[in-house]
């Protein structure tokens, strides 16, 4: 495995790849790496035959307010497992190295960013897309992969491919879980104790809200009983709790899948996402 920090030095090692004829998957990363991580990283192990992720924590996709200064840093045991799980290159730049002096060129994608996260985070998606873009555009993956935990994040990421032409296959993956439920997130080290303990009951509500869409309820009635959980515990404060339809990402008013149904919440200082897709024809999350 080689750990490079240059654009000219990850672009020569890919083209030289694709020049033998090899497949190249990619895995983009803020780093902090986790079994959600891994997962992506061994979809693309089975499918490719040269494996790179990135490992950078994204200036632009920070609010002002928002924990870039506190985001894991950890190379070096980043790079520990990410060799272990059979990565061949990892791509981790400065800040520099991706947004030279002078940089002025954002790609922005409309409507799917209005509500869910890209409401309450101006700026966020945009950051995303923006250096989303650039990785894609430096190393030319055949395919990348994303967590369906970022769901909003993951359905942009396909808008962007698909309006800007990049020749990209866009890969989305399920959310992996502790056992008690909660989403694996690099953000979950910021949590204390009872903070920790608490967690679960977001993919718990999340799931009751599913069970009673099931059962034929509405959209916003679902909705409606998670934020009631959620508000049922102290520790939580909830930004939002939406049903939503996943590729138009609109509030649904009906019952029934398709459906996405997403919240956010804060407990104490830490953001945490998750969400539930139903799909048509398999509504069992
Ligand atoms: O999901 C993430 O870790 C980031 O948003 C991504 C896609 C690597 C872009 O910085």
């Amino acid at each position: 495995m080689r750990t490079v920090t240059k654009i000219s030095q990850v672009r020569a090692i890919i083209s030289s790849a694709r020049h033998r004829g090899q497949q190249v998957g990619l895995v983009p990363t803020m780093g902090g790496l986790h079994a959600g991580h891994l997962s992506l990283i061994e979809a693309a192990r089975a499918n490719d035959d040269l494996v790179a992720i990135s490992i950078f924590v994204n200036p632009t996709q920070f609010g002002p307010r928002e924990d870039y200064e506190e985001y894991p840093r950890e190379l070096a045991q980043d790079a520990q497992l990410a060799e272990q799980a059979g990565v061949d290159i990892i791509f981790a730049p400065s800040v520099e190295e991706m947004y030279p002096q002078g940089f002025s060129t954002y790609v922005e994608v409309e409507e799917l960013t209005a509500g869910l996260c890209g409401g309450y985070r101006p700026g966020h998606l945009r950051g995303v897309t923006t250096i989303v873009a650039k990785l894609l555009n430096i190393i030319q993956p055949h395919v990348a992969y994303f967590g369906e935990k970022d769901y909003q994040q993951l359905v942009v990421i396909k808008r962007i491919v698909t309006d800007l032409n990049m020749p990209v296959e866009i890969v989305g993956l399920p959310t992996v879980r502790e056992p008690d439920g909660l989403a694996l997130s690099s953000r979950n080290q910021y949590l204390n104790a009872d903070e920790r303990q608490a967690a679960p009951l977001l993919y718990q509500a999340l799931t009751a809200g599913a069970e009673l869409v099931r059962k034929g309820a509405a959209g916003p009635e679902a909705a409606e009983h998670i934020r009631q959980m959620l508000d049922g515990e102290p520790l939580f404060r909830v930004q939002y709790v939406e049903a939503v339809h996943p590729e138009t990402l609109q509030s649904v008013p009906y019952s029934g899948p398709p459906m996405v149904i997403a919240a956010a919440v804060y407990l104490g200082d830490t953001r945490l996402i998750d969400n539930i897709k139903m799909e048509e024809g398999n509504n069992n999350a």
